[in-house]
């Protein structure tokens, strides 16, 4: 479909060539809180696009409530209940159980697994590097998040493909190449007390029953075997659900960021060129994850009418929040759209900063970024795009499926 400026955000087509930029760009120029006619069994909504609103509205979590759903689509009270992690909940819930999980992801504990990322990178890549020519998603950008997802969860190494296939079906559930149970394309009621509406909820949820019973091994020092330990942390539902947000979150997000980094140095070899030069490492992640900025939105729910630009957003309306857009909003960014390695300070919102849901696995997500690039970096001579990048369908999660490239190893 051709952004011309004016593609409807709630159709998962128009998302198929990737981000409809121009799109978003009339949207915060000319109508930055506007409203999108639902369908079917999607109600409407408002999509704030300017950096300075999401920001606003991602702090107030009490007008702009996450605990009646963070996705668009509408779920009643009883499937809510079902199906809720602590992403979905508001203060004081969310804090207390954010305070238990954060340990575990916070930049000290993260930089400790520096050397085995930087392990588990160099492996990747020389094994992609045996090929001259290969498909980068599939051999790099896919491989890092899901051996680094199972050591941190303490799964073991067999179980991962799996694990990601169930994962990318429930984040990817509106793109056939994921699920054959395409949300927009037929009726997934059966499944709608499961996460993402996908019958690889029942699946994970299985799994994580499991893990519970002990019928599955798991690494002592692992988070799970953690929280399981924890006699004040989550019920079984709550243990399930967080299960399976740590499988869709901590890992589609992650490698579809290497990908949109992957495929920009394949197409623009002045970055990396720029990259060799050593001043880039410490900026580099944030501006790859700010241009990829894979979860384009979530959604919150107006607790109270509320009016902005002229707008009324009524109590119980859905509100989403496109960090996608914000990211390269041209009041706060320079050249929005260029890839600048340097950019500093960047403030985008790709892992919605500013609110109390700031991604808990963001200090990990930039290490894989750099870490990957870095051991790519030393180990290739040339690494050039064979064809153009595809793209997910979905109005959710963005990234570059596939990206075929050339590449020649160092002599
Ligand atoms: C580049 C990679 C990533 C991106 C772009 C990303 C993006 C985001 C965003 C935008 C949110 C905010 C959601 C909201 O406002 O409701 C979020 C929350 C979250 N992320 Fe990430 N994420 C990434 C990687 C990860 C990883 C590696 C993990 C875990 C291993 C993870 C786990 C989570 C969790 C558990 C939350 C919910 C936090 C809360 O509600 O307090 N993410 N992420």
């Amino acid at each position: 479909m051709t952004d011309d400026g004016f593609l409807n955000l709630l159709d998962h087509d128009s998302f198929v060539n990737g981000v409809p930029h121009a799109t978003f760009a009339r949207l915060r120029k000319e109508d930055p809180v506007s409203w999108n006619d639902g369908d079917g069994d999607i109600k409407g909504f408002w999509s704030l696009t300017r950096h300075a609103d999401i920001s606003l509205a991602n702090k107030e979590n009490a007008i702009f409530s996450s605990a009646q759903g963070i996705r668009l689509e509408d779920q009643s009270p009883e499937e809510y209940l079902a199906r809720r992690t602590f992403q979905e909940t508001d203060q004081p819930e969310h804090t207390a159980v954010r305070r238990t999980v954060n340990p575990n992801f916070a930049k000290p504990t993260v930089a400790k697994f520096e050397s085995l990322i930087r392990e588990l990178a160099s492996d990747i890549v020389e094994k992609a590097l045996q090929s001259p020519e290969f498909d980068a998603v599939d051999a790099i950008a896919k491989q890092l998040p899901m051996l680094m997802l199972g050591r941190i969860l303490g799964v073991p190494d067999e179980d991962l493909d799996w694990l990601v296939e169930k994962g990318d079906a429930l984040i990817g559930n509106s793109d056939p190449e994921f699920t054959d149970h395409v949300v927009d394309k037929m009726d997934t009621s059966a499944y709608r007390m499961m996460p993402f509406r996908s019958p690889a909820g029942l699946e994970l949820y299985d799994y994580a029953s499991d893990l519970l019973a002990n019928r599955r091994a798991v690494a002592e020092d692992g988070i799970l075997a953690k929280m399981m330990r924890d006699e004040n942390g989550l019920d079984e539902l709550g243990f399930k659900n967080f299960f399976c947000l740590l499988v869709a979150a901590g890992n589609d997000t992650t490698r579809y960021s290497i990908a949109m980094a992957l495929s920009l140095l394949a197409h623009n070899p002045e970055l990396i060129a720029h990259l060799r030069s050593g001043q880039y490492w410490n900026t580099c992640a944030d501006e790859f994850v700010r241009l990829a900025s894979p979860t384009m939105h979530f959604r919150r729910t107006a607790t109270r009418d509320y009016t902005l630009h002229g707008k009324t957003i009524r109590e119980g309306d859905k509100v989403l929040l496109w960090f996608v857009s914000g990211s390269r909003d041209e009041a706060v960014f320079e050249n929005p759209n260029d890839c600048d390695l340097g950019r500093s300070p960047n403030r985008h919102l790709a892992f919605g900063q500013g609110g109390p849901h700031v991604c808990l696995g963001m200090h990990l997500a930039k290490l894989e970024v750099r870490i990957a690039l870095e051991e790519l970096l030393k180990r290739v001579d040339t690494f050039e795009a064979i064809d153009a990048p595809t793209w997910t369908r979905s109005n959710f999660i963005c990234g570059v499926k596939q990206q075929y490239v050339r590449a020649t190893k160092v002599a």
